[in-house]
């Protein structure tokens, strides 16, 4: 099996959503890799985004655009030309959903559509690689790890929004994408991931840095909620394994889920203990929730499928996971630039996963 280098050094790739969390961190590890990245989405977002700090504009070919347009899409599309499609562009956030949830579903679920019909016309394109959400499931508030032929659903439009956006890749890939030659597509579903560059609203670890660099307390919102807790790079590098199985000839039509192992969890409450005691400084407040928004409280992925399939592993387990996450915010508040810190971790977790 070819190494990760050797896969994508020199190969076309189009990132969806490259100015947001999980496309900053990619869009870097795949141009350190090699590969010729292109991007496209809305411009950065937020007073910090982590796209303008590693400098994501001078690495890749970033366009500039709104998935919802599917004219403008397929332009970038022809014009780019790429073997492979990875797409991440989306609302991301479950909060904002209820907000917006007109915005949420027309981004995640038109938007994904017009991605599917884009690719359906553009012949350059061997593999795609389609982002959803572990939230894809229904949720049945139970303790087993979801498997990927679980029932899909979502009680909030954020959650309903990404099991739209599977039902529909399925649609496309029975209907459209089955029979093409040369030609593989799979969908993802991670859950929440944890990093340095963050600064989303209403996510943990924003808050906590935010909190930590600013001397103010950290306030909980769910304190008791347990979530799986994985480094960025866990999916991605899922998302990789699953592009390079793709441009094999491997995994068409799949889906897999990639999460850290169900051992590896903590609440809100002991990660923000945790990083106040890796920071040296900090108190944390837990606080009741101040709205009747529901947001789930137990989800976890059974990644049995990826393991057997693909060979995927989680590399970083959940304490390594927090400290590098720390390390991030603390390396870059003392001086460290973005670019060093992330280039440093990509290159350490490709090296503990021998990958
Ligand atoms: N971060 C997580 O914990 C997490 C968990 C599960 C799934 N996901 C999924 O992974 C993907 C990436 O997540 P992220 O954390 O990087 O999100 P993010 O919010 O940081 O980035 C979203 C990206 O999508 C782009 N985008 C949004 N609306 C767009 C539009 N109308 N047209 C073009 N681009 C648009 C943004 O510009 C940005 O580049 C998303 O599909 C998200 O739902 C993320």
């Amino acid at each position: 099996m070819k190494n990760l280098r050797e896969t994508f050094a020199g190969r076309r790739v189009l990132i969806t959503g490259d100015t947001g969390f999980k496309g900053s961190w990619l869009s870097l590890w795949l141009s350190d890799l090699g590969a010729e990245t292109f991007g496209f989405a809305l411009p950065p977002e937020g007073e910090t985004p982590l796209f303008d700090a590693l400098g994501i504009g001078e690495l890749i070919t970033h366009h500039d655009g709104d998935i919802r347009n599917y004219a403008d899409f397929e332009l970038v599309m022809k014009k780019v030309a790429p073997e492979l499609v990875i797409h991440l562009a989306a609302q991301s956030l479950v909060m904002r959903a209820y907000k917006e949830p007109k915005l949420t579903i027309d981004t995640n679920v038109g938007g994904s559509l017009n991605l599917l019909e884009a690719v359906r016309h553009c012949d350059s394109v061997k593999a795609l690689v389609f982002i959803t959400s572990d939230k894809c499931y229904r949720n049945k508030e139970w303790v087993w790890g979801y498997r990927e032929n679980d029932e899909l659903g979502g009680a909030d439009p954020y959650s309903a929004s990404k099991a739209a956006a599977e039902n529909i890749f399925a649609t496309f890939h029975d209907s459209f994408f089955a029979d093409r030659p040369g030609f593989g597509a799979a969908s993802t579903r991670a859950g929440n991931v944890i990093g340095g560059g963050d600064w989303s609203e209403n996510r943990i670890i924003p808050d906590i840095s935010r909190a930590l660099t600013s001397n103010h307390p950290i306030i909980l919102r769910s304190p008791n909620a347990t979530r799986p807790w994985q480094h960025v790079l866990e999916p991605l590098s899922g998302y990789l394994f699953v592009a390079r199985d793709l441009l094999n000839g491997g995994s068409a039509g799949e889906s897999y889920n990639f999460g850290p192992d169900t051992n590896s969890v903590m609440t809100v409450k002991e990660l923000a203990d945790e990083a106040v005691r890796l920071w040296g400084a900090g108190e944390v407040i837990a606080e009741a929730p101040k709205n009747a928004f529901h947001e789930a409280n137990l989800l976890q992925l059974n990644t049995d499928k990826a393991k057997i399939n693909l060979n995927w592993l989680p590399v970083w387990g959940v304490q390594r996971s927090v400290n590098e996450t720390v390390a991030w915010y603390r390396d870059v508040y003392a001086g460290d630039t973005p670019l060093s810190v992330t280039r440093a971790q990509i290159k350490a977790f490709m090296k503990d996963g021998e990958l």
